[in-house]
């Protein structure tokens, strides 16, 4: 079925408000090609910028999060980390005024201080211009990692000086990281790994997950729609019994 189509049979139905992905397969992309590893990530940023272009275009799902680099990801080679820092900086560098005027509100999830300056001022630069933007709110977590999130919210509580019993759902859940995006409706993971490896934890509590064995550069506008129809043929019970 062409694009167009799948693309119309989506609209008839509800969508997820906030759609999150772990892009991973970067590396074993590349491999099978012979080619070194940045390349693979150099495809694979190639496949996060269409996919925000389209998203910006079509206006299916208003908050969509990319997971770019995790707090486990600082392991890797320093050759490989510099690369990735490199390629995300050159990639907000080049694209922003594009999305920009596309309606793109960018944002950093994730801790800041440990990255390189010239990709902080990048990022700055990129969430202070897009600010007044909503017509697709784009997370970038980087540096992020479900554990340091949640202790960011304990830290906040604590640092208000609140009481154990005034500590609801709704408090805590206005302290984390990701205080101002909906819980994720929908986590997709490229690259046939089922695991979440430290990504959402706390706002993935009822989050649908897909999983596929398509690579991340491999990625494309097409493999996302068929993901968003499989989302929809899903029954959401939220605990309930559902009649
Ligand atoms: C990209 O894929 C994920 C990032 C951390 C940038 P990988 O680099 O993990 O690729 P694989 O899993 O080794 O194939
Ligand atoms: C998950 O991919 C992190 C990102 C996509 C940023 P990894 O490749 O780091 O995950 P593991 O190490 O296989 O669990
Ligand atoms: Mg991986």
């Amino acid at each position: 079925m062409p694009l167009s189509e799948l693309l119309e049979k989506l609209r008839a139905r509800p969508l997820p408000k906030h759609v999150a992905l772990i892009m991973d397969g970067n590396g074993r992309w590349a491999k099978a090609r012979g080619l070194p590893r940045s390349e693979g990530h150099r495809q694979g940023a190639l496949a996060a910028e269409r996919l925000v272009r389209f998203l910006a275009r079509e206006r299916l799902v208003p908050y969509v999060t990319l997971f770019a680099f995790s707090t486990e990801n600082w392991s890797r080679p320093r050759e490989e980390v510099e690369f990735l820092f490199r390629l995300l900086e050159g990639l907000i560098r080049e694209k922003l005024r594009e999305f920009a005027e596309a309606g793109v509100r960018l944002r950093l999830l994730g801790d800041p201080a440990p990255l390189p300056a010239r990709l902080r001022a990048a990022i700055e630069e990129a969430e202070k211009s897009t600010r007044g933007n909503d017509a697709l709110h784009l997370a970038v977590a980087l540096n992020f990692g479900g554990r340091w999130a949640v202790l960011e919210g304990v830290r906040r509580a604590l640092a208000q000086g609140l009481a154990p019993d005034e500590l609801k759902e709704e408090t805590f859940r206005g302290l984390l990281p990701t205080a101002e995006l909906p819980d994720p409706d929908f986590i997709i993971r490229t690259g046939g790994h089922m695991r979440l490896s430290n990504f959402f934890l706390w706002e993935a509590a009822y989050a649908e997950l897909y999983f596929t064995p398509t690579l991340w550069p491999d990625f494309d506008e097409e493999a996302f729609t068929l993901a968003l129809l499989d989302f929809q043929g899903r029954t959401r019970n939220f605990g309930r019994v559902i009649t």
